[in-house]
């Protein structure tokens, strides 16, 4: 079988950034303390992350776009039912569900954390935009309900990538660091990953952390 670029770094980069944000985020958020103050850097790191994502969606390479991969509910029913998806490449229509999910629950964390009042020392950026019961409702939610929701989105996504090493012998975390994924002839569309395509990436980043900078100060505390 021949092995053909799936991922492209920029999308590559953004997973493992991802993943050490979130889980620094869930360190600091439970120790507390000062450590609140890296745990907003942090946030703000994932707001510019997740922007980054649903911009790359649509102009990112082949199948990090959401039109390659998001399933359409009869392609769901039938790999549910045990059809093997027609492209082998790329996440499996279940995978797909599963990172709409984790960066729905991630956005709102961030959506939230904006406006989350400690009551002690720490304020999110947004708190004087709003009224104190929207406040009080995304401080539990923050606190209480999306960090839960969050784990365990984790911990099924960590499970099923173990199931697909282990039961069904499919290599992905491999291919998340390498970028390549074996495909079965007739080889399916490759991923561009070149130079330009990277560049692009970056200007798209750089965006993003402005317009993350941008709504951060809309509070006045920026
Ligand atoms: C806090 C921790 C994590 C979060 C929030 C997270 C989030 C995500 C997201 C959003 C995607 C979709 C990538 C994209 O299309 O842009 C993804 C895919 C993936 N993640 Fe994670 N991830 C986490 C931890 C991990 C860890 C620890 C591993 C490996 C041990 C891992 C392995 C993968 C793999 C292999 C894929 C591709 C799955 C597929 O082929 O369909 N992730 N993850
Ligand atoms: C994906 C992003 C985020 C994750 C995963 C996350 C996670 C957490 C967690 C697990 C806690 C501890 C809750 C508890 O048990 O008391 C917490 C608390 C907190 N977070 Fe976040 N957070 C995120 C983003 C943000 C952002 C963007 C801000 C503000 C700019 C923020 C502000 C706060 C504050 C002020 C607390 C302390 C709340 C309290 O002690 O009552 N968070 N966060």
């Amino acid at each position: 079988m021949l092995k053909i670029r799936v991922w492209d770094l920029p999308t590559r980069l953004f997973h493992w950034a991802l993943m050490v944000a979130v889980m620094g985020l869930l360190v600091t958020g439970n120790v507390g303390g000062n450590w609140i103050n890296w745990h907003m850097r942090l946030g703000y790191a994932v707001f510019t992350l997740i922007l980054f994502r649903l911009v790359w969606g649509f102009v990112g390479g082949h199948w990090s776009r959401f039109g390659n991969f998001v399933p359409t509910p009869r392609g769901l029913w039938a790999y549910l039912r045990g059809a093997e998806p027609a492209k082998h490449v790329g996440h499996n229509p279940l995978g797909a569900l599963s990172v709409l999910a984790l960066l729905t629950v991630l956005a709102a964390q961030v959506g939230s954390g904006l406006l989350t009042d400690d009551e002690i020392a720490f304020t999110g950026p947004l708190v004087p935009l709003v009224s104190s019961s929207a406040v009080s409702l995304a401080s539990w939610y923050h606190s209480e309900v999306g960090k839960l929701v969050l784990l365990a989105l984790v911990a099924l996504h960590l499970s099923a990538i173990a199931f697909y090493r282990f039961v069904k012998k499919q290599r992905l975390v491999q291919a998340m660091l390498t970028g390549d994924q074996p495909a079965p002839p007739p080889l399916p569309a490759e991923t561009r990953d070149t130079l330009s395509t990277r560049f692009l990436a970056l200007a798209i980043l750089l965006g993003c952390a402005g317009v993350v900078f941008a709504v951060v100060s809309a509070g006045g505390a920026g």
